[in-house]
């Protein structure tokens, strides 16, 4: 098959024909909603998931300390937010349309802006005031058989920068290009007339050299799509490359010669979407299928090594790199089941607690030459990781990351900065009524790499009701924020970050 033919096939529905769905008939009242509103009332973490009343127009925050000039610019955020619709909820976390939230930081204050990005999907859902068509994790008995991946793109996940422009970026179709000073959205990103509606992960990874590598999941036809793009965000390669089954691959790593893949064993089976399942309900958990590791050459997308690790589950990676012997060294966050995607992610959504999840710091050495894998976990909980983006494919030391799980609420309240190799953390505690959110680590200009930086990030503050941004120094997390910017408002919790220098 011609590559332009198996680029074709990738943008394909994946969920085409209309399904009879095992789910609820018509009902008058949403249960979920419901029972998120009842939950409203004595828990104070559902904060984080209520559905804005509309974009957040501008506001000024209430700022202590000094955000050092090094994190002066601005701070994109984006994740799921528009939960609620027509007296509808959505039925898992992943399904809000993304809100892109934009935080100015000047050397005399900080300014919050928001918008929801306006996919197709979510513009014809509001001008019907009602949801129209399913999403990742919820189907409805009327939900509008979808065409392909961007019709029911909810751009919701994370942001790039590249070349100037701001991308909003989902996990399962194309990304959406917005303003990157007003956040209107000019429409979905076409990088080639060929990978026009292909998947474009939410996570990119951008090299030291400004080369932006990414993949897409193609669900229908068991590929990943590699991606890369120069610096001036033009499309250089776009190849399919074959994989064993459909894996949920959210995120991978590259090295100075490789794109590194993880494939935990939650696998696609079509049947299940034509049978009535959502999408993530489409997946099914098979550890006998170990985890297969995919090592692409960057050179030569042909050039690949298939190796496997025990079974597990991972939403993020955190950085890879090679040694002058071939053998890599990955790191990743681990969990030994899929639990949080089906268990918390679900369940927060009618406000009730799942178990707390068990994710942990997994570093992983791949000889691909020799066919070996294996791994070792570090006991600290960790979820979000960054890196400094100067080390990203070369040795690092540390990741930055969220920790300190709670019984009260869902997710993390504390940052942390922990060494890969010892194990050993410095963090900061927010305190157990905050909910954090992804930190990242923001080079001081004139220093080395792995050298001087700041960690910037955002937390939830559930006791004064309001979103926070704080900026550490890195090596001294400890010591608490040097700036805090309080807003006069709390946002939904949301998923990735990308910084723009002034
Ligand atoms: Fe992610």
């Amino acid at each position: 098959m011609q590559r332009r033919q198996v680029l074709r096939l990738a943008s394909a529905c994946a969920a085409g024909s209309a399904v009879t769905l095992p789910v609820f008939a018509k009902a008058t009242a949403d249960p979920w909603l419901a029972e998120f509103q009842q939950a409203q009332a004595h828990l104070p973490w559902t904060l984080g998931y209520r559905t804005p009343a509309g974009d957040f127009a501008g506001a000024s925050a209430q700022v202590s300390g000094h955000f050092p000039a090094a994190v002066q610019g601005v701070l994109f955020r984006n994740g799921p937010a528009i939960h609620d619709m027509g007296g509808r909820r959505y039925q898992h976390w992943f399904d809000g349309d993304g809100m892109v939230q934009r935080y100015a930081i000047t050397a005399t204050g900080v300014t919050h802006s928001g918008k929801v990005v306006r996919t197709p999907k979510f513009v014809e859902e509001q001008a019907a005031g009602k949801r129209l068509l399913e999403a990742f994790g919820s189907k409805w008995l009327d939900s509008r058989p979808v065409t392909g991946p961007d019709a029911f793109n909810a751009a919701n996940t994370s942001v790039l920068a590249v070349n100037g422009e701001l991308l909003a970026l989902w996990e399962g179709g194309s990304a959406f290009t917005m303003d990157p000073r007003t956040l209107d959205t000019r429409g979905a990103k076409v990088w080639s007339p060929e990978t026009r509606g292909v998947p474009f992960s939410a996570h990119p990874r951008v090299d030291t050299n400004g080369t932006v590598w990414n993949f897409g999941v193609s669900a229908l036809s068991d590929m990943l799509v590699l991606y890369e793009i120069g610096p001036d965000a033009k499309l250089r390669r776009a190849q399919p490359v074959r994989t064993p089954h459909t894996s949920y691959v959210h995120d991978f790593a590259i090295t100075e010669r490789h794109l590194v893949f993880l494939l935990p064993p939650l696998v696609l089976e079509r049947g299940r979407i034509h049978d009535g399942h959502s999408f993530v309900d489409s997946h099914v958990w098979r550890p006998e299928l170990g985890m297969r590791v995919l090592v692409v050459d960057k050179a030569d997308f042909s050039r690949q090594h298939w190796l496997e690790l025990p079974a597990g589950f991972m939403f993020h990676l955190g950085n890879a790199w090679e040694d002058t012997q071939g053998v890599i060294r990955v790191d990743y966050v681990h969990a030994a089941t899929p639990d949080v995607l089906y268990g918390t992610d679900r369940a927060l959504m009618r406000g009730q607690m799942w178990p707390r999840p068990q994710y942990h710091i997994a570093t992983a050495l791949l000889d691909p030459a020799r066919g070996k894998a294996s791994q070792e976990l570090l006991p600290m909980q960790a979820e979000f990781p960054r890196i400094d983006p100067r080390l990203t494919g070369r040795r690092h030391s540390h990741l930055f990351h969220a920790t300190q799980s709670q019984p009260t609420h869902p997710g993390f309240s504390a940052v942390a900065r922990t060494a890969v190799e010892t194990g050993q953390t410095d963090m900061y505690s927010y305190g157990a009524d905050h909910m954090v959110e992804e930190h990242l680590f923001i080079p001081e200009p004139g220093t080395s790499p792995g050298g001087a930086g700041w960690v910037l990030g955002t937390a939830l503050d559930l006791k004064q009701r309001c979103t926070v941004l704080a900026c550490f120094r890195a090596d001294r997390l400890a010591d608490g924020p040097v700036a805090l910017a309080k807003l006069p408002y709390a946002l939904p919790l949301g998923l990735h970050a990308t910084f723009m220098p002034a």
